[in-house]
């Protein structure tokens, strides 16, 4: 982390879990673990069916909502899907894009993660833009190329003006949901890249003030280690978001020092 030139947020990502109705108490329960985040900016990104529910259960905490994905045309004849402004219009506030389950599962390409980032910045969203290698790629040892490739084509087109309200999310596919962390060096190592990535295309003042966290099983134990490396601000959070207890741990880690 380096709070003096940017800022760290602490994200989680429900995924395809939990109800609607189970987001009351999960606040409340939040609520008195963790009264304040002191520097980190926290946000739930939830299921387009929680939206609601979730605004209104951290209405008066400083918690933000974020939605998993959009669909990258401004509006239309696409049955089912859910655009930036209809996302922006319920006041949510981040979205996360190109998670590696939509990659994988959904065909998501860095031509349409590239599209979506765009959309969400059209409407004055924050884009979580993830970006990570197979365990194939990095045993070929191939990430530093690849994450800037997929760096490269999220942020095509973006003007600097923008650069401020991207995310960018390191979450090496083989950790997320199976246990395995990055070691603290390794996920350094890419956020670091990144960050040169980010530097040599829009400068060093940008680069500087960009939020770059890391993501694959960061939990309550390894969270303080991760974040106390230079370039990792914070932590994009699956699992360990659905668990009051463990999500609070992770924001006090974040607020130490
Ligand atoms: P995990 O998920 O924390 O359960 O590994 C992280 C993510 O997919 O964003």
């Amino acid at each position: 982390m380096n709070r003096k030139y940017r800022k760290t947020i602490i994200a989680g990502n429900w995924k395809m879990n939990m109800l609607a109705s189970q987001v009351k108490p999960f606040a409340e329960e939040l609520k008195t673990l963790n009264p304040r985040a002191k520097w980190c900016e926290t946000v739930f990104c939830v299921p387009y069916v929680m939206i609601p529910a979730a605004l209104k259960a951290f209405k008066d905490s400083r918690v933000a909502i974020g939605a998993e994905n959009l669909n990258e045309n401004p509006k239309g004849a696409f049955t089912g899907e859910v655009s930036a402004a209809m996302l922006a219009d319920l006041g949510v506030k981040y979205v996360i894009i190109g998670h590696s389950e939509r990659r994988q599962y959904y065909g998501e390409t860095d031509i349409s993660v590239n599209k979506k980032v765009h959309a969400a910045l059209e409407a004055g969203l924050n884009p979580i833009v993830c970006v990570g290698e197979s365990l194939e790629q990095r045993e070929m040892d191939i990430t530093l190329e690849l994450i800037t490739l997929q760096v490269k084509a999220a942020l095509a087109g973006v003007p600097a003006e923008k650069m401020r309200r991207i995310v960018i999310a390191y979450e090496p596919i083989w950790a997320i949901g199976t246990g395995k962390t990055a070691t603290a060096e390794q996920a350094n190592e890419v956020c670091c890249a990144i960050r040169t990535v980010i530097r040599k295309l829009y400068g060093a003042r940008i680069a500087r003030a960009t939020t770059i966290q890391y993501g694959g099983s960061m939990n309550e134990k390894n969270a303080r280690e991760l974040l106390a490396q230079p370039d990792i601000d914070g932590g994009l959070i699956g699992g360990a978001s659905l668990v009051p207890e463990k999500f609070s741990a992770i924001i006090d880690a974040a607020n130490q020092e």
